[in-house]
């Protein structure tokens, strides 16, 4: 092993138990490789976020992925290098995450099929990992550890469903959930997040006066609602959460041209005897549906890049300023010397 001198012997973990369900999550103790292969990197977890997946998975028949029997839960982390093989340009002190889907690293592998940490893979609830060096990414610098941990599946699926800002046009909406309403304000997208909660909306709603907020259980017609409060013309993109039952009211809710819906999620039902013409608002809006498997990690590099931006050097720090007046931050405006 190079770098840190400090051996790293025992990992505490969380893996699944067993049986029965709804299953648990239990300590652990793993012992960590005696020695490293040229290309692998230890790194110490300082922070996991948790998704709606990984607790769907302690429940039977809910998540709809693979799981490993017995294997470590979740996917999201930020954590720092401490030893590395004798190939690894990372260096000890780096601070890194690990890409979610370890098959699709390039966003090219065409059959790679799907190896996700937390399901089909062993996931990060761990305080050690060991990873090879290609499967990890590394994070931007302004972050917390924990405002980090969020982006490897969270942040990644928003970052991908919004086209990864490309083609962005200026007085886009979207409709959206939660995480994906930060790079929306953050790239002047207006955005209208959904929840059950009026409380959970107001308190978004404080984070900028562009963000819009509709309670799906009090909007029957969630479309209607939308198309009021973009100004009658609909959104650019919508990143649905609930499954295929909402696709025709997302159709409904989309621009009159070229909106995407991303199909992300599984929370709610899957579609039944659809309206026949709301396929026909899909071909005359030239709107599209994609399916989201969170993304690549040249993808994640590139959302790291964008969330980079946001950083301002001391040189630079009126800019800082104009950008904070702006409303457009999702953070901290952070100037660095
Ligand atoms: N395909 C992918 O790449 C990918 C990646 C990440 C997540 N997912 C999936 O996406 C879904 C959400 O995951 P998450 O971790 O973001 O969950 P989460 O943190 O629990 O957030 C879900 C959000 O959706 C809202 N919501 C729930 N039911 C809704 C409905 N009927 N209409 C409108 N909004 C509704 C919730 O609102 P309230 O709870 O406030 O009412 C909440 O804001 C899950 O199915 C997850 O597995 C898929």
């Amino acid at each position: 092993m190079q770098g840190d001198e400090e051996i790293y012997q025992v990992s505490q973990l969380y893996p699944y138990k067993l049986a029965p369900y709804p299953l648990t999550v239990e300590p652990s103790t793993e012992n960590l490789p005696e020695s490293l292969g040229p290309h692998d990197v230890v790194t110490r977890v300082h922070a996991v976020s948790l998704n709606f997946r990984d607790v769907a998975v302690l429940q039977e028949g809910r998540y709809p992925g693979g799981q490993i029997a017995g294997g470590i839960p979740a996917s999201d982390c930020a954590a720092e290098v401490v030893a590395v093989g004798s190939e690894v340009k990372l260096e000890g002190g780096d601070r890194v995450s690990v890409q979610f889907n370890l098959t699709n690293l390039t966003g090219r592998e065409r059959d790679g099929g799907l190896m996700a940490l937390g399901g089909d893979a062993e996931g990060v609830l761990a305080e050690y990992l060991v990873f090879e060096e290609k499967c990890l990414v590394k994070l931007p610098g302004q972050l917390t550890w924990e405002e980090a941990s969020t982006i490897a599946c969270a942040g990644m699926t928003a970052w991908t469903s919004l086209n990864r800002l490309k083609d962005l046009q200026e007085g886009s909406f979207a409709l959206i959930s939660m995480f994906g309403h930060l790079i929306c304000i953050a790239a002047g997208i207006k955005p209208i997040i959904t929840s059950s909660s009026n409380e959970k909306i107001e308190q978004i709603k404080k984070l900028s006066p562009e963000v819009e907020g509709i309670n799906y259980k009090e909007h029957k017609d969630v479309a209607e609602e939308v198309l009021r409060l973009a100004g009658g013309t609909g959104v650019d993109y919508v990143i649905n959460n609930i499954g295929s039952s909402s696709i025709p009211n997302n159709i409904k809710a989309l621009r009159k041209k070229f909106g995407t819906v991303s199909l992300v999620g599984f929370l709610g039902g899957h579609l039944g005897d659809a309206p026949r013409d709301i396929f026909l608002q899909l071909l005359f809006k030239a709107a599209k549906i994609q399916g989201i498997a969170v993304g690549s990690e040249v993808e994640f590099e590139e959302l790291n890049q964008f969330l980079e931006d946001k950083k301002f050097t001391f040189d630079n720090a009126p800019a800082a300023f104009d950008y904070l007046i702006s409303g457009k931050h999702t953070g901290k405006v952070g100037i660095t010397f």
